[in-house]
């Protein structure tokens, strides 16, 4: 019925949760008083006592406690937004702070569809938990409490079975508490793997169409929609239920104290009056409760989602470093294993230098761990056995962020963001317009955009009215603007036409004799002028040397030159 946690999490609620309870506590008050009001008019009128001047009294008075109790009625619904507004602002702020520490591999831990879907809906349901749940806990146990010791006052024995029933209502909430867990738990599993297959076929639809998948993919959608359908009508029915047993409760409740009431009355141990406002006030004792039960399956929503959330909080944070780098940096990478997932080694004892000003290559076949040795040098991953050493510090001791100013990974599927050429290029606005030409001009995508709008062109979301190729160059340009000291490319060039490749890899050879440059490629004819190429196989390092020390060897470097040269002659015959 109460997360202790969720309360804990959320300080900044708290304030809010008590001016709540107050306030309603206020207004419970004015109700009170109104109903002796209501009483002591009736009496009068019963007993034929009642003067014009008393009417008009008592009505004035009538007025002022409406007055009262809309005013700090409207202060509860005023605090119930502000804590609501605190908790899905500091909630969202929380989660996407954890997504920023789990750095760029977060999708290694939680899915992106699963992160959206608990951040704008699963919060939403947390705010109804803040907002209207828990000030009503509190003041469904301040309420009763406050009838009990008034009603106690006229009939002590009424005021105790009345008391007695109320509790009733919680243990009904109990009692389905255990039944509606589980099945929330399986709601929030149903509506995650629907969303996370809608965004994924919405995504891929161009891909299914190709291969006439859509309408399986359809078939298997509309399945887990219905499974979501049939989930959400027996969290539904489970509603509709507990509403009704709640309202049993409640109405019997009240009934068996009114009765007592009377009863009492009747053997004149109670007053009319006393009689009159116990009737009139019975109802009032469980009406905090029913309203609790209304807002428990939203609030117990509302857990289940956060039990999610607090799933992706309190994900593990690999040891962040603190050691700083200077500009002039080696990299070894010294008998170093690495694997995502046990018993699947993929780099197997690798061993290779990159001094500084180097213009290495790596090569070798698809799957042979080529992108993983970049992906352990940015970071992404912690490696399991052996050492990778940065200037003499290992990797993981280095503060990421100071390693990201001396190191640009530029990858063949580029992130281009919504907005125009300038934003894409220069994004803190600090580079002159001849300077963000110049590096058009160096990945030939000057004259493109000379033809459009210049540096306004704008472009879509992910770069859509681009083609491939063009994506890659505005990707390298936006590297070249950068200054940094170690470039590592990574297929970087793989959708770009023979004739701009060459001409994009003088201008990287150029800036490998300031920098250095790991370029990592399929392609042999690439590194051919690199200081040292390492040939991947299967995860090992299996040969290094330059293009012909590596081409006499006769090795697998050899075996690859050959059939690339073979499969050329062949494309130009
Ligand atoms: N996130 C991941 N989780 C599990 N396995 C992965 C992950 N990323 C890569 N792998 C596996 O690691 C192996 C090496 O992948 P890697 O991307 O380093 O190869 P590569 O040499 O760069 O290949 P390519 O030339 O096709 O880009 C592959 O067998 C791949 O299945
Ligand atoms: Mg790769």
């Amino acid at each position: 019925m109460f997360d202790k946690r969720l309360l804990k999490e959320m300080p900044n609620a708290r304030p809010y949760i008590f001016k709540q309870v107050f306030c309603q506590w206020i207004a419970l008050l004015m109700n009170i008083l109104f109903t002796l009001l209501i009483c002591f008019l009736f009496i009068h009128l019963y007993e034929n006592q009642i003067t014009m001047q008393m009417i008009i009294n008592v009505l004035i008075s009538m007025l002022i406690l409406l007055v009262i109790r809309a005013l700090v009625l409207k202060k509860v619904t005023h605090y119930s937004y502000l804590g609501a507004s605190v908790v899905k602002k500091t909630l969202r702020q929380r989660v996407f702070e954890k997504v920023l520490d789990l750095g760029n591999h977060y999708q290694d831990y939680v899915r992106t569809s699963e992160l959206v879907q608990l951040s704008v809906e699963g919060i939403n349901q947390l705010e109804t938990y803040f907002s209207l749940y828990v000030p009503q806990l509190f003041y469904s146990v301040l309420a009763p409490l406050t009838l009990f010791i008034i009603t106690a006052f006229w009939d002590w024995k009424s005021a105790v079975l009345l008391f007695i029933c109320v509790p009733l209502i919680p243990i009904s909430i109990v009692l389905v508490q255990k039944f509606a867990k589980r099945l929330l738990a399986k709601y929030w599993n149903s509506y995650t793997t629907l969303g996370d297959s809608f965004l994924e076929n919405l995504q891929g639809l161009t891909t299914l169409k190709i291969y006439q998948s859509d309408g399986y993919k359809q078939q298997q959608m509309n399945q887990e929609a219905e499974n979501f359908r049939r989930v959400t009508m027996r969290v539904l029915i489970m509603q509709l239920n507990s509403i009704s047993v709640m309202d049993i409760v409640a109405y019997g409740g009240a009934g068996l104290g009114s009765f007592l009431a009377i009863f009492h009355y009747q053997h004149q141990t109670l007053s009319l009056f006393g009689a009159l406002f116990i009737v009139l006030m019975s109802f009032e004792f469980f009406i905090p409760l029913r309203q609790l039960g209304s807002f428990f399956h939203i609030a117990m929503n509302g857990i289940a989602a956060s039990e999610k959330i607090f799933k992706i909080l309190d994900l593990p944070v690999e040891k962040q470093g603190h050691l700083k780098m200077d500009s002039h940096f080696d990299i070894c990478l010294d008998h170093l294993s690495f694997q995502y997932e046990e018993d699947r080694p993929i780099l197997k004892d690798v061993s290779l230098k990159v001094q500084p000003h180097q213009f290495i290559g790596i090569v070798g076949e698809s799957g042979s761990g080529k992108s993983t040795i970049a992906k352990l040098i940015m970071g992404y991953h912690h490696y399991q056995q052996g050492n990778l050493w940065i200037q003499g510090k290992q990797r993981y001791d280095i503060d990421d962020q100071n390693f990201m100013e001396h190191v640009m990974y530029v990858t063949h599927d580029p992130m281009i963001f919504k907005g125009t050429l300038r934003d894409c290029l220069d994004i803190f606005h600090q580079y002159r317009d001849e300077e963000l030409w110049q590096v058009l001009k160096k990945v030939h995508l000057d004259l493109f955009f000379q033809e459009q709008d210049g540096l306004k062109t704008f472009l879509l979301e992910g770069g859509s009215n681009l083609s491939g190729g063009q994506k890659q160059r505005l990707n390298l340009a936006r590297a070249l603007l950068k200054n940094s000291d170690l470039y590592i490319f990574d297929e970087a060039t793989s959708n770009i036409d023979v004739e701009s490749e060459e001409q994009i890899l003088k201008v990287i050879q150029e800036l490998s004799k300031t920098k250095t440059v790991i370029f990592i490629t399929h392609h042999l004819k690439t590194v051919k002028d690199c200081d040292c190429i390492y040939v991947m196989d299967k995860g090992c390092l299996s040969e290094s040397g330059t293009h012909v020390e590596l081409f006499n060897t006769g090795g697998i470097y050899h075996k690859m030159y050959q059939k690339q040269q073979e499969l050329e002659v062949y494309g130009c015959e």
